[in-house]
C-alpha cells in the first residue's frame, strides 16, 4: 500500500509545472463569457445569476481549489479543473448517462452546493463551460469511459477513494476520537470549532443561526468518506496537501461526515419539470442521510459516534 501511495504522491507531483489556466483570454463575446464564467466560480452564493441556485455558504472555488496563477480549478491535486473539458462527454456511474460538462456542472450545484441545478444553456451554466472550457485549451480530447473527471483527477481519484474505502471500512469509536483531535489540531483554526468556517475560510457542516444549512449535502461526492479523504488527503490542510498520514485523513473525514448536513432527496432538489426542461440520468430516485452513507460502508453512525 504505501508503494500505490508513493506512485500517488509522485504522480501529484510531477503535474504540479502543468497546472496553469492559459495566459491570455479569448476575445469577444466567449472572452466576456469566460470571464462572467470565472466571476461566478469566484462568488457562487452571491453573485446574481447564481444566488438562487445554491443553498449553502459555498463557491465552486471552496472545493476547485486555486493553484499559483489565482484561478479557480487550477489547484494542482484532486478536483483540478485543467483539462477537464477534453474529458466530457464522459460516462457517470451515479447518473447512469453520458454527461456533458455542463450536466456534471449543474449535478454539484445540486450536491456541494446544495442547491439546484441551473438551466443547462443558461448563461451561468454556459459561462461556467466556458471558463472550464478556457483552463482546457490545448489539452487532447480523449474519450472517457470511466468516470466525469478531469485528465489528473481520472489517475488518482479513483485509487486514492479504493484505498480510503478499506480503511474507512474498519473504522471504531476510537477512530472517531482520533479523527475529533486531528480536527481540533489541523483544521478548526481555519474551518471553526464547530465546523462553521471563519471568514473567507468556507464552512465544512451544520447550519447558522437562522437554520440554513452551511455547506455540502449527503449526496455530494464530499460526504462520502472515501471520497472526501481522496480530497482532503490531496488539499487539505490548505497549502499542505499530502501532509497527514492516511490514517489520519480518515479519522478526520470520518469525524467531520458524522456532524449534521442536509440531507439529499433527488426529487425535492430538481425544479420543477416545466422549468428544468429534460434531465440527463437514468437515475431518478436516489436518497442520502448522514446515516445511510456511513451505512454504505458498513458503518453504525451511532456507535462510531458514541461508542455504544
Ligand atoms: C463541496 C465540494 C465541492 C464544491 C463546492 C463543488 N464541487 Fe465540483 N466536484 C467536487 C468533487 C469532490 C468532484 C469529483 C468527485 C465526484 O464526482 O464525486 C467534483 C467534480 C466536478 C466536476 C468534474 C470534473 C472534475 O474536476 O473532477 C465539475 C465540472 C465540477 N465539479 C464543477 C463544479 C462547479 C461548477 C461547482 C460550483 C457550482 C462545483 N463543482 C462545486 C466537489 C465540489
Ligand atoms: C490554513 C487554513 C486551512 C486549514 C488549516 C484547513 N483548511 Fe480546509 N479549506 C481552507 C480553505 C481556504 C478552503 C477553500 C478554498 C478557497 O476558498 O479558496 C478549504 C476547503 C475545505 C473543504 C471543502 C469546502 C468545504 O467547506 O466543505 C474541506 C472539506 C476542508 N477544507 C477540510 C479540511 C480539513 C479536514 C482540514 C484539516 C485536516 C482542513 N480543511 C484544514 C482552509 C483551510
Amino acid at each position: 500500500m504505501k508503494f500505490l501511495i508513493s506512485i500517488l504522491l509522485l504522480a501529484t507531483i510531477s503535474f504540479a509545472n502543468e497546472m496553469l489556466a492559459p495566459k491570455d483570454y479569448p476575445t469577444g463575446e466567449v472572452g466576456k463569457l469566460v470571464k462572467l464564467g470565472e466571476d461566478i466560480v469566484n462568488n457562487t452564493d452571491t453573485h446574481p445569476l447564481t444566488k438562487d441556485f445554491v443553498g449553502n455558504k459555498l463557491q465552486c472555488k471552496s472545493c476547485h481549489l486555486k493553484g499559483p496563477d489565482g484561478k479557480v480549478g487550477t489547484g494542482k491535486g484532486i478536483s483540478s479543473w485543467v483539462g477537464t473539458a477534453a474529458q466530457f462527454p464522459a460516462w457517470s456511474k451515479r447518473e447512469k448517462t453520458v454527461q456533458s460538462l455542463q450536466d456534471r456542472s449543474n449535478n454539484c450545484f445540486m450536491r456541494s452546493m446544495n442547491g439546484k441545478r441551473l438551466i443547462v444553456d443558461s448563461k451561468a451554466s454556459m459561462a461556467i463551460a466556458a471558463y472550464i472550457t478556457w483552463l482546457s485549451e490545448g489539452t487532447p480530447i480523449k474519450m472517457n469511459e470511466k468516470g466525469p473527471w478531469s485528465t489528473h483527477n481520472t489517475k488518482l481519484y479513483p485509487k486514492g477513494v479504493k484505498h480510503f474505502k478499506a480503511i474507512q471500512k474498519k473504522a471504531t469509536h476510537e477512530n472517531y476520537l482520533a479523527g475529533k483531535d486531528v480536527y481540533a489540531k489541523k483544521c478548526a483554526s481555519c474551518h471553526g470549532q464547530n465546523g462553521e468556517g471563519i471568514a473567507v475560510f468556507p464552512p465544512l457542516w451544520g447550519k447558522d443561526a437562522n437554520g440554513n444549512w452551511l455547506s455540502y449535502n449527503t449526496g455530494a461526492g464530499m460526504s462520502k468518506l472515501d471520497k472526501a479523504a481522496s480530497w482532503v488527503r490531496s488539499n487539505m490542510p490548505l497549502g499542505q496537501g499530502g501532509s497527514l498520514s492516511d490514517q489520519e485523513v480518515a479519522d478526520v473525514v470520518l469525524f467531520m461526515n458524522a456532524q449534521e448536513r442536509a440531507p439529499f432527496d433527488l426529487q425535492k432538489a430538481l425544479l420543477p419539470k416545466e422549468e428544468m426542461g429534460y434531465y440527463n440520468s437514468a437515475v431518478l430516485e436516489e436518497k442520502h442521510t448522514v446515516e445511510s452513507n456511513f451505512k454504505s460502508l458498513g458503518l453504525d453512525l451511532q456507535q462510531i459516534k458514541t461508542g455504544k
